[in-house]
């Protein structure tokens, strides 16, 4: 299958890109905004907490969560790639029998997925076009603390997303990246009955931790 036949994400997210961020991690640790999000959570208390890491990639977050006293993790990802790094790295840490692995699109597995304390989307958001099911289908799956990384709604990340999206139409790639609109989606994640707890940014990314009021 040539990579414009196959599914959007799997010419995205292939082997190729999952070495690749692979070795990153093991030379570098987590991404600058992924380290964030795991402070932010370090300091909200992990301990024996359950974890549901979505778009976890090679597993930052579950790992460093895992590392930090976390109980479980349920690693969810729609690209057997990067699950498959990150079944990798969890074998090199000995951490394998502490995560469940599932292939597929989240929005799709929700129900038959557990819930858990902890849930993260860490740049998920803007991989697909359908805000809201996957934010809803996710903070409903969330006991207590959901931390997301999503790029800021602002022109110039519009900008810049809309011209990759130009050029990946151009090379024929059907993947594409979107920026949704923060206001909307802070409005959704309070009406499932959460609270702002964290909120950081940088130039491009926000960091973002509610907590389930009560
Ligand atoms: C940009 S990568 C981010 C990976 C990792 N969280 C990080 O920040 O390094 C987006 C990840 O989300 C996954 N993904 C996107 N949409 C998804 C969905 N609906 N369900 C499950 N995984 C999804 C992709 O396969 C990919 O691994």
């Amino acid at each position: 299958m040539s990579c414009c036949d196959a599914p959007a994400w799997v010419c995205q997210f292939d082997r190729k890109r999952a070495a690749g961020d692979l070795r990153d991690y093991r030379e570098d640790g987590p991404a600058a905004t992924t380290r964030a999000l795991i402070d932010a959570l370090l300091r909200a208390g992990v301990e024996q907490r359950t974890v549901l890491d979505i778009g976890g990639g090679v597993g930052a977050i579950q790992l460093e969560l895992l590392k930090a006293g976390a109980r479980a993790a349920t690693s969810v990802d729609v690209s057997a790639a990067y699950l498959a790094a990150a079944g990798e790295e969890a074998a090199r840490q000995g951490v394998s029998e502490r995560i469940t692995f599932q292939v597929g699109d989240f929005v799709d597995l929700a129900p038959r997925i557990p819930a858990a304390d902890i849930v993260t989307l860490d740049r998920v958001v803007c991989c697909y076009a359908r805000m809201e099911p996957l934010v809803k289908a996710s903070a409903e799956r969330c006991q207590r603390l959901y931390g997301l990384v999503y790029p800021r709604d602002q022109w110039l990340t519009r900008t810049v997303v809309h011209t990759q999206n130009f050029f990946r139409g151009l090379w024929r790639n059907p993947f594409r990246s979107f920026v949704h609109s923060v206001a909307a989606m802070d409005a959704l994640i309070r009406s499932l009955g959460f609270t702002l707890r964290h909120k950081v940014r940088t130039f491009v990314w926000e960091v973002v931790v509610y907590q389930r009021r009560g």
